[in-house]
């Protein structure tokens, strides 16, 4: 089957930005206490409930996921840009690192403990989502975690180049009530929303924390 060209559009850009994009993201996590803290809170509530591993989905370089697994969670990245996945399996040579994409994870249905999708969600179409909502559910196991981030507002922001690189690149704008909803239809209670205002971001974002409830 083809893919859809916005997903060929995305891996090939990621793929053109990799090089460049450890160096542009390097301060976010360090810098922004409340982007740390939205990820240290969630390996507690991880750990909490007993363990067990967590996908980190659209990982990029896997600083999300080295992060996590600094907290002491058994976690592992995923991502549709193989230069992506090669940059993060060369910066973290002991975590695990596949190739794939956030609607069609090759994992067993209830095989994690929880999943993070951080800034990744807005490269799907916004028709695409509750598909990718109802693929997160597949693979978390009953009570598994949920943690999204996202930019929040209306529309699209297309980028034709970033950090020197051609690409073709779609960052769709969330609001957070509408992904709360998407995410309840999914079979997710929504257990916090966080909308934290711009530092240096052109619009507020967004973190939702989410827990699955049993399947039906
Ligand atoms: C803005 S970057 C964020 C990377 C990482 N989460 C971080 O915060 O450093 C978005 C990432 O999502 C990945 N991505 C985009 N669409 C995806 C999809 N459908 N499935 C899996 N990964 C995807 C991209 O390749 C890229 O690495």
């Amino acid at each position: 089957m083809t893919e859809p060209s916005w997903l060929s559009a995305t891996r090939a850009s990621y793929d053109a930005l990799a090089a460049d994009y450890a160096a542009y993201a390097a301060g976010d996590l360090d810098d922004r206490p409340l982007n740390r803290a939205m990820l240290t809170a969630f390996a507690a509530y991880v750990q909490a409930a007993g363990g067990g591993r967590v996908a980190d989905v659209g990982c990029g370089t896997g600083r999300v996921t080295a992060l996590l697994h600094t907290l002491g969670v058994d976690a592992f990245g995923v991502d549709l840009s193989p230069a992506m996945v090669e940059l993060a399996r060369r910066t973290y040579p002991d975590l695990r690192f596949t190739e794939g994409t956030m609607t069609e994870l090759d994992l067993a249905d209830g095989s994690l403990a929880g999943l993070v999708a951080w800034y990744s969600v807005i490269h799907l179409p916004p028709e695409r989502l509750p598909e990718a909502f109802e693929e997160f559910h597949r693979v978390l196991a009953p009570g598994g975690l949920l943690l999204l981030a996202f930019q929040t507002g209306d529309g699209v922001l297309h980028l034709d180049e970033a950090l020197g690189h051609e690409v073709s690149l779609d960052f769709h704008r969330l609001r957070p009530d509408h992904v709360a909803g998407l995410l309840d239809e999914a079979g997710f209670e929504v257990r916090a929303r966080v909308l934290r205002e711009p530092e240096e971001e052109r619009t507020p974002q967004a973190y939702l924390l989410a827990r699955g409830r049993g399947k039906a």
